[in-house]
């Protein structure tokens, strides 16, 4: 079993018994692998750095199978010095969440049906107008990443960002 936690610094919610605890399930199981990364909290998603935890068989498979050199020496640099300063990160991570819960509750309000975020991104489920949506953010200079027929994901950004954001998603509403 895969256990990909890419987004898990960014999760917060009140119910954490509704959260996979995925280092127990890699203790109680030896079939578990757990995929982490540095490129979202960490914002080092251009050194493509990322590491997995798992029993040594499956370490060694994976090693086996990945090519040789996979992490250059500047991103073992970047990713050991931002797990030195991990506080400060989750203070980042901290300003993030609050911004997120601001945003969604934002545009429920403009009357968006929009999913829970867990991650540092926003769904916005327009199915076939997945690309008129991502046009109108254009417009406004907001790069997002439609998905043709299913919706559009916007990542949350800073205040002045997500305001943007919301204007924009409020007055595509209204338009429709
Ligand atoms: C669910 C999920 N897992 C993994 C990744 C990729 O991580 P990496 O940049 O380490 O390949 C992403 C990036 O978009 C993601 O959304």
């Amino acid at each position: 079993m895969l256990i990909d936690e890419a987004y898990i610094e960014f999760v917060r919610t009140a119910d954490d018994d509704a959260v996979v605890d995925a280092l127990t399930l890699l203790r109680e199981d030896p079939r578990v692998l757990v995929l982490r990364t540095f490129s979202k909290a960490y914002g080092l998603a251009g050194l493509r750095v990322g590491y997995a935890l798992a029993r040594p068989r499956i370490a060694k498979g994976l090693r086996a199978a990945s090519t040789p050199f996979g992490v250059n020496a500047l991103a073992q640099v970047a990713a050991v010095a931002s797990l030195n300063s991990e506080a400060e990160l989750f203070e980042r991570v901290e300003e993030l969440t609050a911004e997120r819960e601001r945003l969604v509750d934002a545009l429920r309000a403009a009357g968006w049906d929009i999913p829970e975020a867990q991650g540092n991104f926003v769904w916005f489920p327009v199915g076939d107008r997945a690309g008129l949506l991502a046009a109108a953010f254009a417009r406004a200079g907001i790069l997002v990443r439609p998905f043709a027929g299913d919706g559009v994901r916007v990542t949350v950004g800073d205040r002045e960002a997500n305001d943007a954001v919301i204007a924009v998603a409020r007055s595509f509403r209204t338009a429709q």
